[in-house]
């Protein structure tokens, strides 16, 4: 059975104080909540703080990028070394505004998972059509070749984590029906097992783009759906809470 997960990526928002508020808050609300992984990923500023808060309850530390150098003349980049020695355990990649804003490409995603996974960090890739290939008819294609460009030549492949994100669905308020979402999780669990072999019956694959707390339970309850990678809605402590519970009541 595939355990609901929960994250939130709260993307460049919140200092250090605001960050650390809102990790404590998550807590307190969620606790006794065992029976899904909760994970909260801050800007990387606040991981220190926020780990801290976060460390004896069963909120997970995650983080929302990382580099695929382990240390070097990068400059302004984070590695993965760097975060398992803070004790991230999970952590976004390919997340479609880094692919549009800093030019992420397939081969770029494929070796921050390669080595995340060699870190035993688990990575949750992002995957998702723009409006206009949605338009044009070219989801499954730019599914697909995302999800081979990440998965070529990787061991360890059942650990990674899928969040299905159309692109027009993030931030904008639009979300996609459940059972069209649903569709698309199917599709990406057929790619892993024709196409590479996968069990894709313990992979998870998790639905992004505007969840909140008045659509979270149609698309959690959708069969391929196993949670939830949450955006804006994950900036507020009442919000997320429902949106856990609710997934929580539904395991
Ligand atoms: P959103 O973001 O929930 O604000 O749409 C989701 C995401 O970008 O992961």
């Amino acid at each position: 059975m595939r355990r609901y997960l929960i994250a939130g990526n709260w993307k460049m928002n919140k200092t250090n104080n605001e960050a650390i508020d809102l990790a404590r808050r998550i807590v307190l609300n969620t606790k006794g909540i065992e029976k899904i992984d909760i994970v909260i990923c801050p800007p990387f500023t606040a991981l220190a703080p926020v780990y801290d808060a976060i460390k004896d309850s069963n909120v997970r530390p995650g983080a929302q990028n990382m580099y695929y150098e382990d240390e070097g003349a990068y400059t302004g980049e984070i590695s993965g070394k760097f975060l398992k020695a803070m004790g991230c355990e999970f952590v976004i990649i390919g997340h479609s505004e880094r692919r549009k804003y800093f030019s992420e490409s397939d081969t770029d995603v494929n070796k921050k998972i390669k080595k995340a996974l060699s870190f035993g960090i688990t990575p949750i890739v992002c995957v998702g059509e723009t409006l206009e290939e949605r338009e044009k008819g070219k989801t499954a294609d730019v599914v697909k070749k995302e999800i081979i460009g990440a998965l070529q030549e990787q061991t360890d492949k059942e650990k990674i984590i899928f969040a299905y994100e159309p692109i027009w669905a993030i931030g904008t308020g639009k979300t996609a029906q459940p059972e069209d979402a649903n569709k698309i999780h199917n599709l990406i669990r057929n790619i892993i097992k024709t196409d590479f072999g996968m069990d894709e019956t313990v992979v998870r694959v998790l639905y992004g783009g505007s969840v909140n707390p008045s659509n979270a339970e149609a698309l959690m309850s959708q069969p391929d759906i196993d949670g939830s990678l949450v955006g804006g809605a994950s900036l507020d402590v009442k919000s997320f809470v429902e949106i856990i519970t609710t997934s929580a009541n539904l395991a």
